[in-house]
């Protein structure tokens, strides 16, 4: 049977990194979403329900074609979005609790739940807050679910009020964060617990949960970091690349084997390594590995990530990127490749298009691994090196639009990129 999943609150500020994830990496085959506003993420996979009264949801999730197998609920909202606590309670509390009757009712097997941490202190477990979260906890593991998981972040930044390690975090300490420029931080708290969740939901899918009832702690939700203590979070000095950095490279995106988006969750944009390309001078000296860099994409107006830029950057559009050289031990491939992950998430395929790229950096030499859990964390962390090293005012482009966590803005760094939006033909 073909995998279906629904996501509630996909308005909010995990869902939404939920919805975009589980969007972009093509599985599983559909997405259903009940929210009351249309959702940001878009896809092919995508069965939108606009529903603006929320007492209705629940019928509505017994309506839904193909019945979901799977129901990932972020709903939630603040005491003051909801207008006093007895509304916060009637979503917080009733809403996700009507959502896990009407999935066993229906049959689903997985029940992911965004809960939170310390809940159930002797005195925060008092609070308000907590018992709402509690009570959702609590029905959820009664109603014996193949699976279910209860996700428990610390803190999610930016969305509410938390009791967090036996302190509250207030709207104006948010605020206050947010003025002093952490706001990316914030919104990749969200994406790294978003991340967390669809991960721990797959391997439940694939009966790989440690338990029924499975509990993804803050350690758990956390990006990799154990097995990167032994690698720096930043490569490179402040003052940028050095030689033989940065080193160009282009052609037209083509498929690899597939398995990046599928079973990684991580979509590859592969372009070809032969004896054409404007890199074989040194692809094939190159140290095999997983380097960052710039990708520069040249998407047709008719993608949905197409962003209108300057005509001086020939219709390429920068993001950053990890990219592996080589022959991927963990597969055995025989045949050497060159796989871009541009750190976006795309609302749709780009088979075709000009990618140029600029490497910046090295990060680490291929290796084999005992599991894909252990890949994919590796891989993780890459991501956040490349995001982290980029994030330097000389390793940033100075022109260009560069699309990053703060969405598409005007490049404001010092790091001659100009190779990237080169008309295309002139090298
Ligand atoms: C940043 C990054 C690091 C990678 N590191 C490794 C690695 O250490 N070992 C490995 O076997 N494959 C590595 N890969 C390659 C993945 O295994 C590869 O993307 C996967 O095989 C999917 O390829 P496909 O889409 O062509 O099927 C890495 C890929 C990326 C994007």
């Amino acid at each position: 049977m073909a995998s279906s999943t629904a996501v509630f609150g996909s308005t909010g500020l995990t869902g939404a990194h939920i919805l975009s994830i589980l969007l972009s990496s093509g599985s599983p085959a559909t997405v259903q979403t009940i929210s009351r506003r249309a959702p940001k993420s878009a896809g092919p996979t995508l069965q939108a329900t606009i529903e603006p009264d929320t007492s209705l949801w629940a019928s509505r999730l017994a309506t839904l074609t193909p019945a979901p197998t799977t129901v990932i609920s972020a709903v939630g909202t603040t005491r003051a979005a909801a207008g006093g606590l007895p509304n916060q309670w009637k979503i917080d509390h009733d809403l996700n609790v009507e959502l896990a009757q009407a999935a066993k009712k229906q049959g689903v097997r997985n029940f992911v739940f965004i809960s939170s941490d310390g809940i159930r202190g002797p005195l925060i477990g008092r609070l308000p807050y907590s018992r709402m979260k509690q009570g959702v906890e609590d029905t959820i593991k009664g109603l014996d679910f193949e699976h279910a998981i209860i996700v428990k972040p610390g803190a999610i930044l930016g969305t509410r009020e938390v009791p967090h390690q036996g302190s509250f975090l207030v709207n104006g300490l948010i605020a206050a964060a947010s003025w002093l420029g952490v706001k990316d931080k914030i919104g990749q708290d969200a994406e790294v617990i978003a991340r967390a969740a669809v991960h721990a939901t797959r391997l439940a899918e694939q009966g790989k949960a440690p338990s029924k009832y499975w509990e993804l702690k803050q350690a758990d939700i956390a990006e990799p970091t154990t097995n990167g203590a032994d690698r720096p979070l930043i490569i490179g000095a402040p003052t940028g690349p050095e030689p033989p950095y940065p080193l160009p490279m282009e052609g037209k995106v083509i498929a690899g084997f597939g398995r990046g988006s599928k079973e990684l969750g991580i979509p590859t944009a592969n372009i070809p390594v032969d004896e054409f390309s404007p890199q074989k001078q040194w692809i094939t000296d190159i140290d095999s590995g997983v380097y960052f860099g710039w990708a520069a994409l040249r998407l047709p107006p008719s993608h949905p990530d197409h962003v209108s830029s300057s005509p001086s950057s020939s219709g390429f559009t920068i993001y950053p990127m990890v990219m592996s050289i080589g022959y991927n031990p963990f597969y055995k491939n025989t045949v050497r490749s060159a796989e871009v992950h541009v750190l976006h998430r795309f609302a749709a395929d780009f088979y075709g298009v000009d990618m140029r790229l600029l490497l910046t950096g090295y990060i680490r030499q291929e290796k084999d691994y005992a599991g894909l859990e252990a890949l994919i964390a590796d891989i993780n962390f890459d991501c956040e090196v490349a995001k982290r090293s980029l994030d330097r005012p000389a390793w940033k482009p100075r022109e260009g639009v560069v699309v990053g966590a703060a969405g598409a803005v005007v490049a404001d760094g010092t790091l001659d990129c100009s190779w990237l939006l080169r008309p295309i033909g002139e090298r």
